[in-house]
């Protein structure tokens, strides 16, 4: 799905935009992977797993995603530059096409800034746009106290844990929380 390109200011005063990406973003969006993927381990994948994503792959990515009627990326720019991105998808499935799903993370130097609230303003607006939707599903990291508070914030409450979902290289287990937030119908 094609996500039709809004702006909106920082906490900071600048203006940040979002749009689908764009095959002009690939470069881009491969080192927002890179750097994003170094700079905290609440996501899934560390730098050197990034391998896999070459120009080629990006490419498929972004074209399947906006042609997709239950995908969508939402990129956040400022200045130019990929900073953040989002992603929600639904299930065409008749018995589970109730449920969206979303995952985010921006840059560091961005956190803080009111980006993650507007990205999952619009995901929530997305899914009240879809009928059939009556719930969006995400989780977070045991300790990412961040993202905790935006989701609650947002109207996500704990469903449930997966203990030990996590290992980090120095082996440290955490534990992961499900989240849900209801769409009023
Ligand atoms: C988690 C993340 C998406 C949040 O986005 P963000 O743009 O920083 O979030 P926002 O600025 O919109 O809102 C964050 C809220 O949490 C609050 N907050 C910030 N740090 C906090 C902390 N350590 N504990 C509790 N609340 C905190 C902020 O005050 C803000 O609330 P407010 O708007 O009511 O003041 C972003 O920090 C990120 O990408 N982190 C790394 C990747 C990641 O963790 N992704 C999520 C995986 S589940």
């Amino acid at each position: 799905m094609i996500v039709e390109r809004f702006e909106f200011y920082l906490k900071d005063g600048r203006i940040a935009s979002v749009r689908s990406p764009e095959e002009r973003d690939i470069q881009d969006m491969l080192d927002f992977l890179y750097k994003s993927a170094g700079e905290t381990e609440f996501i899934i994948r560390y730098p050197e797993e990034c391998g896999e994503y070459t120009v080629e792959k990006e490419r498929e990515i972004i074209q399947r995603i906006n042609k997709s009627d239950n995908e969508a990326m939402l990129v956040c720019l400022v200045d130019e530059k990929i900073v953040g991105s989002c992603v929600i998808s639904w299930s065409n499935n008749l018995k589970t096409k109730h449920r969206a799903s979303t995952a985010i993370v921006l840059l560091c130097e961005y956190w803080n800034l009111g980006i993650g609230t507007r990205l999952i303003q619009q995901v929530i607006k997305m899914a009240e746009e879809n009928k059939n939707i009556i719930q969006i599903e995400l989780s977070f990291v045991e300790g990412n106290t961040r993202a905790r508070a935006l989701y609650e914030k947002m109207g996500f409450k704990i469903t449930g844990v997966k203990p030990n979902a996590i290992r980090l290289k120095d082996g440290t287990l955490l534990n992961e929380y499900a989240m849900i937030r209801e769409i009023k119908r």
